[in-house]
């Protein structure tokens, strides 16, 4: 057959944007030999074009001018890399509007505008991709849209944020202190412009918006997503969950039950060391999904970075070549999507177990206080640890694991210990999630 040659554009020359030009100028033969797709770098469009980048780039490639990528009419995919939602949102309708189909790793665009930028695509007969949206080099959108494509999807549970994975895995296993995990995290291009972003919860809740689309059906964004970050995760409490037979990992779930209610949550989660996902460190990621038909299934690999966000971008940009992007957008129903509306569930009505730490006054009774506490709540005890006062400060931490029980009951009993005289700090409350297991 003979080779078709595509002529694309990036949009924002940054970390990935620069990992995509590499393989386009250095592979280009390869991937010709292997797709039958002949990769051809147009133009990369930055504002910035004075810094010097870790790929240098042909002659008269780069350029502040998007209209020099809109007026050519020989440049058929544009890749949107800014990030970000206002200009990003321009970009790719301009881009459209000219006719050329989307490549896109904006999550945070995806999340809040997707279906109105999926309409506009539908319209103008143009596709987008976003598999570099999601867990960086892990096909787990083209996993969801045609792999698991026969299934009802029950759940999904992941480590979708590479940069809170480095620093909780660095806090658990040398002791590293948040601030220095996550400066790391941003030397090595894993963070995104502002890591608030990453640390406060909102990039993986941008995530789930659009795998929880994907698997469930309905148009979801962020706003319908229960979120809280590692912002003020204490180093000792990932040390006492260890302990305990816990890791603590912050987790995008997505949950199906019976009736049809939906259940979206990102918050920092404790898991049995014993499970796969406790095992994800690092910058990987991981994703569990549960299908009626399939069981479990875990994608793995590296959720952020250079090179395997860009190995997302230019198996799009490849797929978007042949067409089959394209004929996707089209059948698989992206657009358009019901509303969730009323099959939204709050996470306060989702049962749990919960791993609670009080600082306490070390002195008689008080564990009975406690204990007292969650009797009265009809919470039950699974799991306590006490370490002795061994700098004799007179104040030791008490932790509880309970059983499962209602958000609920959990609010009122630490309202109620946070009362008690020999209680010192306020408690501290993390969820335990016990992810589904398939086994024979
Ligand atoms: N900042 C993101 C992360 C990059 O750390 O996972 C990939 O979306």
């Amino acid at each position: 057959m003979a080779e078709k040659t595509v002529r694309i554009a990036i949009v924002g020359f940054g970390t990935v944007g620069s990992g995509v030009a590499k393989i386009i100028l250095e592979d280009a033969d390869y991937i010709a030999a292997k797709t039958g797709v002949r990769l051809q770098l147009a133009k990369v469009v930055d504002v910035d074009t004075k810094t010097k980048r870790k790929v240098a780039l042909p002659k008269g490639v780069l350029t502040d001018d998007l209209d020099s990528v809109l007026n050519d009419k020989t440049i058929d995919i544009g890749i949107e890399l800014i990030g970000g939602t206002k200009a990003a949102k321009e970009i790719q309708l301009k881009m459209l509007a000219a006719g050329k189909n989307v490549v896109t790793a904006n999550k945070a665009l995806l999340a809040k505008y997707g279906s109105e930028l999926f309409a506009v695509a539908h319209k103008a007969d143009k596709c987008i991709a976003f598999e570099a949206s999601c867990a960086g080099g892990i096909p787990i959108i083209s996993a969801m849209r045609t792999g698991l494509a026969a299934n009802k999807i029950q759940g999904i549970y992941g480590i979708v944020n590479g940069t809170c994975n480095y620093i909780l895995s660095n806090m658990s296993k040398k002791n590293m202190p948040f601030a220095e995990a996550l400066k790391q995290a941003q030397e090595k291009g894993y963070a995104e412009a502002d890591p608030t972003l990453d640390i406060n919860g909102a990039d993986t809740a941008h995530k789930l918006a659009i795998l929880a689309s994907m698997a469930f059906g309905y148009e979801i964004t962020a706003e319908d997503i229960s979120v809280e970050g590692i912002e003020n995760i204490d180093i000792a409490d990932i040390q006492y969950g260890k302990e305990m037979g816990y890791t603590l990992k912050l987790l995008a779930i997505g949950q199906r039950f019976n009736g049809g209610r939906i259940f979206l949550r990102v918050h920092p989660s404790f898991i049995s060391s014993e499970s796969a996902l406790a095992r994800v460190d690092g910058p990987f990621n991981a994703v569990n999904v549960f299908g009626h038909a399939v069981g479990g299934t875990l994608f793995y690999g590296r959720g952020a970075g250079m090179m395997p966000t860009a190995s997302a971008v230019v198996a799009d940009i490849i797929e978007t070549a042949m067409g089959n992007s394209g004929r996707l957008f089209k059948y698989l129903k992206l657009e358009p999507r019901k509303k969730i509306g009323k099959y939204i569930g709050k996470i306060d009505q989702l049962a749990s177990r919960f791993y609670i730490k009080l600082k306490v006054i070390d002195k008689p009774g008080v564990f009975a206080q406690i204990g007292n506490i969650l009797a009265k709540n009809q919470i039950s005890i699974s799991g306590i640890l006490q370490h002795e006062d061994i700098n004799a400060k007179g104040i030791v931490p008490a932790i509880v694991i309970t059983h499962m029980t209602e958000q609920k009951k959990i609010t009122k009993a630490l309202a109620a210990m946070s009362k008690l005289a020999a209680v010192k700090e306020k408690p501290v409350c993390i969820r335990i999630v016990d992810i589904p297991e398939d086994k024979d």
